[in-house]
């Protein structure tokens, strides 16, 4: 019942409120094609047809295939933890999240008419494929940032890319677009905001658009692109390592260059639960070797405790990789946390914050980076779609850092020397939110170290 009234308020509110964003063909998604309202392209009437099957861009374009298969982009609609959600904001709302989350997690789904229904039953299996090649690669332009902000125009026999230069191809016609090459495309869906009291959920482009990533002049601005399409094997691709190019052939039939860069499509993040459950083994050690390279700890400690004192250890934590908050994107799941624990001679822990309950669930007294929202009501929320106040967001700042000081009571007894270890480790979804989602058979998340520092207090008198 409880339900229902909110679902009703929540409808109310989005038909009469509709100063939050402008109404678009696919309100409250903003996402539009070529002719808006008539859902047309290029001339052709749309629908999922349109698009090509990444199976058909495979045969000449493998690399780019294998990457992109297992991805998080490839995943988006069929990810267990999102469909959960899905299905229970259809609820909650009588179906107005549906074209909403759908526009950002089966975009072809949206534009082609397919969605609503929620439960996918007329999605074709095309729009299953989540944000996928024929999808991107005939985005024609943006009509600003965030909530699917993006203009799809399939069905012409074309690609957009980043070369001016590209070689002609049987297969499609190729047109040079600047979008390609910039964040703002990303931005399109990597900026979410409560269409309805304009809250926002998720803030990665404007956390990338403020940062000292973004200098202003494009010979040294680090897009998205920088970052996350240079990833592989052993090349992670963030701020803490040098970036190294790709060299090599854009397509494996014709006779094509050698060039200075092939962007790869592995499009990788934090995510490592959910390629994992998925079966991408590979999407998820890329996951591990990026969040390894993200953040730098470094431990001040007295060098000399006697028995019985309170002792202080400072904590840094530096966002040395990220090009945006660490940690981004869907702040009120993901979660980046302090594992501190100090420890005598004897193996006596004489302190410990941070750790992992029976239950997999992080000790709530820890430092913890992440989001808390609140309803109207003021009560902790994770349905997003409900969410009215963010009362907690504590996460590092690109190029920032963050202290935090641990008071050590030193036992009398202690047998010195101490060993003051601090890990830094990271959860895709937190265990209560995985459970909130997942219900009983929830998986268990893995909590992957990212640093791990350690150093050594003696004990004098
Ligand atoms: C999320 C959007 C997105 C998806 C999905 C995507 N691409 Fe791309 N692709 C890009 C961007 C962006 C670039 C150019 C990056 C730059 O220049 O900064 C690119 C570049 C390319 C290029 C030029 C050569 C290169 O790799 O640098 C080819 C070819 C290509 N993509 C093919 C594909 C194929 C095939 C798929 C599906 C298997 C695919 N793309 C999926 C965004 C996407
Ligand atoms: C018959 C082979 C073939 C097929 C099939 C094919 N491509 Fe290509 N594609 C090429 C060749 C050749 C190039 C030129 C590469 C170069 O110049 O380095 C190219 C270039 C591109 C570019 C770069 C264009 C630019 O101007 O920057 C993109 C993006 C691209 N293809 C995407 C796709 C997508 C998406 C599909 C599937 C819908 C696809 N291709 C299917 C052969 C193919
Ligand atoms: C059509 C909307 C859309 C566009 C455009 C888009 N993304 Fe995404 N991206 C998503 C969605 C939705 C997810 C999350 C899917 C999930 O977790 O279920 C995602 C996931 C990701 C992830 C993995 C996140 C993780 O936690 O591991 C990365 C990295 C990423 N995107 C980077 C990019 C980059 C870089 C670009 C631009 C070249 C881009 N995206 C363009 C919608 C988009
Ligand atoms: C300087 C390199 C760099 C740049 C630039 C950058 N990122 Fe990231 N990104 C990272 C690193 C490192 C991580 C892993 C740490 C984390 O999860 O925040 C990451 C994680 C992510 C994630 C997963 C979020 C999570 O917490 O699990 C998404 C999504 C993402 N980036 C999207 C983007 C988008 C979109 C842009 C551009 C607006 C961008 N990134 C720019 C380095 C970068
Ligand atoms: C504007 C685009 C956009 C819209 C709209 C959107 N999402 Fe997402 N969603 C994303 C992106 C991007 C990510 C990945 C965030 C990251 O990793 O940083 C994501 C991640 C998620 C995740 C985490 C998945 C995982 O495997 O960890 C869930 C759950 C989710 N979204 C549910 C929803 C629901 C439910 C809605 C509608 C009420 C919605 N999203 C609307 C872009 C969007």
């Amino acid at each position: 019942m409880k339900n229902i009234v909110m679902g009703i308020i929540f409808v109310y509110l989005l038909t009469f409120s509709a100063q939050a964003q402008e109404k678009g063909p696919f309100f409250p998604s903003r996402a539009t094609t070529e002719t808006g309202w008539l859902k047309k392209s290029r001339g052709k009437v749309l629908n999922s047809d349109s698009f090509s099957d990444p199976e058909t861009c495979k045969k000449c374009h493998e690399d780019q295939y294998n990457q992109w298969a297992g991805s998080m982009h490839s995943n988006a609609w069929i990810d267990p933890l999102f469909q959960a959600a899905y299905q229970m904001a259809s609820k909650d709302t009588d179906g107005v999240t549906d074209k909403f989350c759908a526009g950002c997690h089966s975009p072809i789904g949206v534009v082609s008419g397919e969605i609503p229904p929620a439960d996918g039953s007329k999605l074709s299996e095309i729009g299953k494929k989540g944000i996928q090649c024929g999808f991107c690669h005939t985005l024609s332009g943006t009509t600003g940032i965030g909530n699917g902000a993006y203009v799809s125009s399939p069905g012409g026999g074309w690609v957009g890319g980043p070369f001016s230069d590209a070689v002609e191809n049987s297969a499609h016609e190729n047109e040079f677009s600047e979008l390609f090459t910039k964040s703002e495309l990303c931005g399109a869906c990597h900026s979410v905001t409560n269409p309805l009291n304009n809250m926002p959920i998720e803030r990665t482009y404007e956390e990338w658009r403020d940062s000292p990533y973004n200098t202003g002049d494009p010979k040294t601005t680090v897009h998205c692109q920088h970052c996350h399409m240079s990833q592989r094997p052993g090349m992670p691709g963030t701020g803490a390592v040098p970036i190294v190019l790709n060299p090599g052939k854009a397509a494996t039939m014709g006779e094509v260059p050698t060039r200075k860069h092939i962007f790869t499509h592995y499009f990788v993040g934090g995510n490592a639960a959910v390629p994992g459950l998925l079966g991408s083994d590979t999407h998820s050690k890329l996951a591990v070797e990026r969040l390894q390279n993200s953040a730098r700890v470094e431990i001040e400690a007295p060098e000399k405790v006697s028995p019985g004192e309170l002792a202080v250890v400072k904590v840094t934590v530096f966002n040395s990789g990220a090009g945006h908050k660490l940690p981004t994107g869907f702040p009120e799941g993901r979660q980046i946390w302090l594992d501190v624990t100090a420890t005598d001679a004897s193996g006596d822990t004489i302190y410990s914050s941070g750790a992992l309950d029976k239950g997999n669930n992080v000790d709530p007294e820890a430092k913890i980076y992440r989001v808390e929202f609140v309803d109207k009501d003021g009560k902790h929320t994770l349905k997003l779609w409900f969410a009215t106040t963010i009362v907690n967001d504590n996460r590092i700042l690109p190029k920032g850092h963050d202290e935090t000081r641990y008071f050590l009571q030193i036992p009398k007894d202690v047998k010195g020397p101490i060993t003051f270890q601090a890990k830094l480790r990271y959860q895709s979804a937190a265990q209560d939110v995985a459970n909130f989602l997942l219900g009983p058979n929830a998986p268990k998340i893995p909590a992957i170290d990212m640093e791990d520092e350690k150093v050594t207090i003696n004990v004098g008198s």
